[in-house]
């Protein structure tokens, strides 16, 4: 059974693609390697013994779009990963952000209808529900004005689904919506790679911790949390990987309760930025060189998720501990870098 991975040579996208390969599904990559690199392709075929078919171009193109699809009108699914996803430069290049997430997503529905494609699983995120009125925040809460051109950009995309569906009723899709994905997967072959200098609080650490980055920046400790950072939900990416397998099999196997769903992928709980640091410490043995600063514009004082719905419904949990997530970024930091030395990659 084939299925498409939009942006499968990405952070999450690559586990995913390990994931679906060692389910058995056939995935062919699409991926403008804007922010990925092409050794990807044959670091997921060491893991799994499987080379999936990569096409790199970019999908706010229509015309290749259509090709592809015409070229490809065999699959049964898409998972749709692509996109821009930093938040401050969404904040900068707003036309950007609105070009590259929104006309790719519209080529992708326009393409999957002319088809006869009919399964979209959605890359959504947290940021949709801003700083919710209530914890843990359930897939039933509001959602609230984005707080940047990127979080809009995901809350008009589950919009364009919505509407898109409602006149199409042969296609169907769920919208996954991640907190806080980190880690990476245990063979320390595939893992997140920021171009340039990390946004996200894990690389940063990782970075830091091998030298790449003289400090790292707590962004305020002034919070009305129990350590004054604030809180997120951090969820193991091969946890979440796993979640786009569940998700692809109950639309292929006519499981959905309705022809747009969604669901929260967390873990349940929250941690600061300082437990997350004292985790790395404990898994790494290195002491991290950290400053507090200032806050950052744009953070949320805390979030976290009720993922009881996906639990339910899904039948998938998140496993993996918070020591396993920090273990497994240190790994594959310390492995890419090793390898970048010996091979200039
Ligand atoms: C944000 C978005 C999320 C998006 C993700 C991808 C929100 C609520 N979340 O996650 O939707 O998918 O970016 O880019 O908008 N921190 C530091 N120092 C650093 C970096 C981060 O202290 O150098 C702190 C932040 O203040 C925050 C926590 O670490 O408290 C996590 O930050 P980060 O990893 O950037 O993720 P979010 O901002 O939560």
């Amino acid at each position: 059974m084939k299925i498409l991975v939009t942006g499968g040579t990405g952070y999450i996208g690559s586990h995913t693609v390990v994931e679906l390969q060692q389910q058995g599904f056939e995935v062919v990559i699409v991926d403008n390697l804007s922010n990925s690199q092409a050794w990807i392709v044959d670091a997921i075929a060491q893991i799994t013994g499987i080379k999936p078919h990569f096409e790199q171009f970019d999908l706010a193109d229509r015309a290749l779009t259509a090709d592809f699809f015409r070229r490809h009108n065999d699959l049964k699914g898409v998972i749709h990963f692509a996109a821009y996803k930093a938040v401050g430069e969404s904040v900068e290049k707003p036309l950007m952000y609105y070009r590259n997430n929104l006309v790719s997503l519209m080529n992708i529905l326009e393409s999957m209808a002319a088809n006869g494609v009919p399964n979209l699983v959605f890359s959504s995120s947290c940021t949709v529900y801003g700083q919710p009125d209530e914890l843990p925040v359930s897939e039933k809460a509001p959602i609230k004005k984005a707080e940047s051109p990127y979080g809009n950009t995901k809350q008009i995309s589950e919009e364009i689904i919505q509407d898109t569906l409602h006149a199409d009723k042969r296609l169907n899709a769920i919208a996954l919506r991640y907190f806080n994905p980190i880690g990476a997967h245990d063979s320390a072959l595939i893992g997140e790679l920021p171009l340039g200098v990390p946004n996200n609080l894990v690389p940063y650490i990782t970075q830091t911790a091998i030298g790449l980055r003289p400090h790292l920046n707590v962004f305020g400790s002034d919070y009305n949390t129990p350590d004054g950072t604030p809180i997120r939900d951090y969820i193991h990416v091969v946890d979440l990987a796993q979640a786009h397998v569940v998700a692809v099999k109950r639309m292929i196997e006519g499981r959905m309760k309705a022809s747009f769903e969604v669901f929260n992928l967390g873990t349940g709980t929250g941690n600061g930025v300082l437990e997350v640091i004292n985790s790395f410490e404990r898994v790494s043995g290195v002491k991290l060189n950290y400053k507090i600063v200032g806050r950052r514009a744009g953070d949320v004082e805390k979030v976290w998720a009720d993922p009881s719905w996906s639990n339910q419904e899904l039948g998938w949990k998140a496993k993996r501990s918070l020591d396993e997530m920090t273990a497994s970024a240190w790994k594959w930091e310390q492995a890419y870098r090793a390898r970048a030395k010996e091979t200039n990659q």
